[in-house]
């Protein structure tokens, strides 16, 4: 399978600029600063390198979203990487700092952008000391900074700390939070390529979208694009976790079969153990069953079954897990995490966090369900931005596909309660039918904390 975000991840001292330079990096710098900004567009609309930060947006398209005159622009990059599951910002920007401070002064040049942020989460305190310690070198180097290699060009590039937020991984709420503020997500429009920082045209990219620029520009936008497949071109990282023997940042072409991704590169669930559930992107993401681990991996397809790709993070979920304790997992995390601005998701968060404990207390009639399952819909598409959905989508699946399993749930855990005569017993029925109190399952990768999923 061809890598090039991974390529040479793993060849010793890459974090370092000699090492880098070694392996060809900061060539397709050269490149396009040999170019028009217009030229280095055509070469990224030409990619079809698609947003890896949750969305899917087109990159290109949306650096040519910027206004053009001579006003200050800017480029922010989105290395919050908030959403559960997910983990392979980290190990890019870890491994391989340089890779990104590329990226973003090619698309800088791109986009016409004078001043540039990467806004990294707090926990990430080891990945933005090696962020800094590589702008450092570029700027010596004369990567960054005034008049890059002597072609004119100015970039600034600050590297900003978050303070852990799931809401600031939202493009408008990091804006507000880079700016000093609270980190509440804006109305939209207008958009950030219009209005972003500091009311100034911005694009925002991922970290992982930023990598990519120098491997296109490099291979050109049309090869590029040869890899993957037609609507969804090039590579991408995924992070699998969960209940998988080999869990990590796995480097595949997209399309390749979920099966593949699941079972060949992470392992599988193990001896004896199959797949109950998986996340296809993250927990934001709808769960797709084990019939669906043939489905291509690519944002097309996984949109067609009914899910979608979103940061590129799997979580697998074996059959002994209690779908329940998934449930609550998921929607105690997006209750903790809403900002609280908008009523469907500031009460429905809530809501759906209590019927879920009313189930496992035995308090729930198999009306909680349907009235669950109505919170749902209505929290859907009503929000101002999309952390009410990113709850309401997964927890809204797992009440279709796992219905039988909560109704199944519902009732022991009544019984349980009346035969013990005391409300509050912690009873949780397996896959198999038997009540316990459960595992904790695994939606984390190899985070831990709050903002990842603890509770
Ligand atoms: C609640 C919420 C959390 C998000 N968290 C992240 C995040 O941690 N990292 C990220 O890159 N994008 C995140 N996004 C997506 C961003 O809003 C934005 O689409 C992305 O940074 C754009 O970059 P891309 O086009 O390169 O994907 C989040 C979106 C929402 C609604
Ligand atoms: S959907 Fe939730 S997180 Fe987003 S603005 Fe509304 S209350 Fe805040």
């Amino acid at each position: 399978m061809e890598k090039l975000l991974f390529a040479d991840i793993d060849e010793p001292g890459l974090g370092t600029l000699a090492v880098y330079e070694r392996r060809g990096g900061y060539e397709p710098l050269r490149k396009a600063l040999s170019m028009s900004s217009d030229a280095v567009l055509a070469e990224l609309e030409a990619s079809g390198l698609r947003g890896r930060g949750g969305a899917g947006f087109a990159m290109g398209k949306k650096a040519s979203f910027l206004p053009k005159g001579g006003m200050d622009k800017y480029l922010v990059c989105n290395a919050d990487e908030s959403e559960p599951g997910t983990f392979k910002d980290r190990e890019l920007m870890q491994k391989s700092p340089h890779m990104l401070i590329e990226g973003m002064v090619i698309a800088a040049h791109a986009a016409g952008a004078n001043r540039s942020f990467v806004y990294i989460r707090g926990e990430y305190a080891l990945q933005a000391d090696i962020l800094e310690a590589a702008l450092v070198e570029a700027r010596e180097a004369g990567y960054v900074g005034e008049d890059i290699l002597g072609t004119g060009m100015t970039l600034t590039l600050v590297i900003h700390r978050g303070a852990g937020a799931y809401i600031c991984g939202e493009e408008t709420g990091l804006l507000d939070s880079l700016e000093g503020k609270r980190g509440n997500p804006r109305l939209k429009p207008p958009f950030p390529a219009n209005q972003g920082l500091y009311q100034g045209p911005t694009l925002i990219n991922n970290v992982e979208t930023l990598c990519t620029v120098p491997s296109v520009m490099r291979m050109g936008g049309e090869q590029y694009a040869k890899l993957g497949v037609e609507t969804s071109t090039g590579t991408k990282l995924v992070s699998v976790s969960g209940h998988v023997l080999s869990p990590g940042n796995y480097e595949i072409e997209l399309g390749t079969p979920s099966r593949e991704i699941v079972y060949d590169l992470a392992g599988g669930p193990g001896e004896g153990r199959s797949v109950k559930c998986w996340f296809p992107g993250g927990s934001s993401s709808p769960v797709l069953t084990a019939e669906d681990l043939d489905l291509p991996y690519d944002f097309n397809s996984l949109s067609k079954a009914g899910s979608m790709l979103g940061s590129g993070a799997i979580i697998v979920v074996d059959d002994r897990t209690p779908i329940l304790d998934v449930a609550r997992k998921v929607a105690k995390f997006y209750r903790h995490e809403s900002c609280g601005k908008c009523t469907p998701c500031r009460e429905g968060t809530n809501w759906t966090v209590k019927m879920l404990e009313r189930i496992r207390v035995g308090e729930a009639t198999p009306m909680d369900l349907e009235i669950m399952a109505s919170v749902q819909e209505h929290i859907i598409g009503n929000c101002l931005c999309v952390l009410g959905d990113a709850m309401a989508m997964p927890i809204g699946s797992m009440i279709v596909k796992f219905r039988d399993e909560f109704e199944r749930h519902i009732e022991a855990a009544r019984r349980s309660r009346d035969s013990d005569g005391a409300a509050g017993s912690d009873t949780a029925l397996t896959a198999q039918g038997a009540t316990s109190s459960g595992r904790e399952p695994v939606l984390v990768g190899t985070q831990g904390g709050a903002a990842q999923g603890g509770d």
